[in-house]
C-alpha cells in the first residue's frame, strides 16, 4: 500500500459534524457585524513580505520567527498572511477607501503563523475582526468593543472571557516613556530572559509583553506608560472606559497590556479567557493612528480588533453553547426505478420551495429495509417513503425517525408546508 500523506503540523482538518458547529458560529458572527453596518472585505492571502514586515514591525515574534516567507517563481519574497489588518489597510490605501472617508470593514479567513502547536494555538488559524477608519474619537474604540462583547455574547461564551484595556498613547510619549524604561531594564540586565536583553536594544515594550513567568515580576515593577501618557490620550482613555461604564461593559485596566505588534496607539484590548490552558486571548485589538501613513496613505486614524475561530470555537464546545443543527432533514427511499424518478423530482421540489431544507435521496439500491437503516444512520429526521401505491395514488409517506409516532401520507404540498414548520425550528 502507498504511504499515507498527512496534513502539515498545526493545520487542521474541519470534519463534519464540527464543521455544522464552525457553520453555526460563522453565520451569527456574520449576522452580528452586519447588525453594526460594516462591510466585509476580502482580501488574497499572501502579501509581499514588506507589508507585513513595515506594518508588525521588524522586532516581533511574529516578524522575526513566525511568519511563512517563500520565494515564488519570480524571486519575489511573499508571505502567507500572519493577521488581516495589514492586507486591508493595503487594500484601502490601493483602492481609495480610506481617503477622507469613514469606513467599517469586516473579515473572516484563514491565517499563518510557524508557532509550536498547542491547544488553541495553531500554524493554521481562522480570524474574524473588523476595523474602522477615519474617526480618531473615543466613540468608535467604545463601538468596536461594545461590537466583541456582542459577538461573545451571541456566541454563548462571553462568561467566560474579561475584558482588559489600556492606552499605550502616541510615538511621541512612548519616545519619553522609552528611556525610563531602558534605564530601568538596564539596571535589571541580569535578571532578563535572552528575549528581552535582545528586545531591551531594538524595541524594549515588548519586553513587557513577556511570557516568560521569570519575568513577571520585573515587567509589574517596571515604569507603566499609563502614567507617562500625553493629555489628549488620557482624555481619550478617560472617555472610552465613560462610554464602556454606560454600556454596561466590565473591563479591567491592565498597565501591563501591550500588545504583540507594533502598530498600535492609544487604546489596546484584549477578550482573556482562563478555560484555554497557555492560550488565553480569544479576542484582541486597538488603535492604530499612524500606519495608513506608515504603508503610504493619507493620515488616518484607524482601530480594530481580530478573535480566533478556534479558540471561540473551543469555548463554544465547552459551554455546550453551539447546539448541531440537524445535520439533515429528510432522507428519501423509494422502492423502484419509477419511484425513484419521482423521489428525485420531490427532492428539488422541497428544495425549490425550503431553501434551507437539507434533503438527501437514497442512493445505491437495496431493499426497503436496508434504505431504512441508511435513513436513520444518516441522522435525518424524517424518512420520506416512495413505494407503489404512493406514487399510483401522488403521495408520499413521512415517517418520524426520531420519535415514536405514527407514519403519516401527504400530498407533496402538504409534505413541504409540513417540512417548512419543522424546518424552522
Ligand atoms: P493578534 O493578537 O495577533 O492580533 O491575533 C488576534 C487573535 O487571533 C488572538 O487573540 C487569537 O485568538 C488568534 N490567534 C493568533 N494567533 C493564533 C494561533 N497561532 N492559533 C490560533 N489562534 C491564534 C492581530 O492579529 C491583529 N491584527 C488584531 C487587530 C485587528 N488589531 C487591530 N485590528
Amino acid at each position: 500500500m502507498a504511504q499515507i500523506i498527512q496534513a502539515v503540523r498545526g493545520m487542521n482538518d474541519i470534519l463534519p459534524p464540527e464543521s455544522f458547529l464552525w457553520q453555526y458560529a460563522e453565520r451569527l458572527i456574520r449576522t452580528v457585524i452586519q447588525s453594526y453596518g460594516y462591510q466585509e472585505i476580502r482580501v488574497p492571502v499572501v502579501e509581499k513580505t514588506e507589508l507585513f514586515k513595515r506594518s508588525i514591525g521588524e522586532v516581533t515574534d511574529i516578524v522575526e520567527k513566525e511568519m511563512y516567507t517563500f520565494l515564488d517563481r519570480n524571486q519575489e519574497t511573499l508571505t502567507l498572511r500572519p493577521e488581516l489588518t495589514a492586507g486591508t489597510v493595503r487594500a484601502g490605501i490601493e483602492h481609495g477607501l480610506l481617503y477622507n472617508q469613514i469606513q467599517r470593514l469586516w473579515y473572516m479567513g484563514p491565517c499563518f503563523r510557524h508557532e509550536r502547536p498547542q491547544k488553541g494555538r495553531y500554524r493554521q488559524f481562522y480570524q474574524v475582526g473588523a476595523e474602522a477608519f477615519g474617526l480618531e474619537g473615543p466613540d468608535i474604540d467604545a463601538e468596536i468593543i461594545s461590537l466583541t462583547a456582542s459577538l461573545l455574547e451571541k456566541l454563548g461564551i462571553r462568561q467566560l472571557a474579561k475584558l482588559q484595556i489600556n492606552s499605550i498613547g502616541t510615538t511621541d510619549c512612548r519616545k519619553e516613556y522609552r528611556k525610563l524604561l531602558v534605564n530601568y531594564l538596564k539596571a535589571h540586565k541580569s535578571e532578563l530572559d535572552e528575549d528581552s536583553v535582545h528586545r531591551m536594544v531594538k524595541n524594549p515594550m515588548r519586553v513587557l509583553d513577556s511570557k516568560n513567568p521569570e519575568m513577571k515580576h520585573i515587567i509589574a515593577n517596571a515604569p507603566k506608560l499609563l502614567d507617562h501618557l500625553d493629555e489628549i490620550s488620557v482624555k481619550h482613555f478617560e472617555k472610552l472606559q465613560e462610554y464602556l461604564n454606560h454600556a454596561g461593559i466590565q473591563f479591567e485596566v491592565n498597565p501591563c497590556l501591550v500588545r504583540g505588534l507594533d502598530y498600535y496607539t492609544r487604546t489596546v484590548f484584549e477578550w482573556v479567557t482562563d478555560h484555554l490552558g497557555a492560550q488565553g486571548t480569544l479576542c484582541a485589538g486597538g488603535r492604530y493612528d499612524n500606519l495608513v501613513e506608515q504603508l503610504g496613505g493619507k493620515a488616518t486614524p484607524a482601530l480594530g480588533f481580530a478573535m480566533g475561530m478556534e479558540r471561540v470555537i473551543l469555548l463554544m464546545q465547552e459551554e455546550n453553547a453551539g447546539r448541531i443543527p440537524e445535520r439533515l432533514h429528510a432522507y428519501v427511499i423509494t422502492d423502484s426505478e419509477g419511484a425513484f424518478v419521482a423521489g428525485l423530482k420531490l427532492a428539488n421540489y422541497l428544495r425549490g420551495k425550503i431553501p434551507s431544507i437539507r434533503v438527501t435521496m437514497h442512493c445505491g439500491g437495496g431493499n426497503l429495509k436496508a434504505q431504512f437503516k441508511k435513513a436513520d444512520k444518516s441522522g435525518a429526521g424524517y424518512a420520506i417513503i416512495i413505494g407503489e401505491h404512493e406514487l399510483k395514488t401522488h403521495s408520499v409517506s413521512l415517517k418520524n425517525l426520531r420519535e415514536e409516532l405514527p407514519q403519516q401520507t401527504l400530498y407533496q404540498d402538504e409534505l413541504a408546508e409540513y417540512l417548512k414548520l419543522k424546518t424552522k425550528k
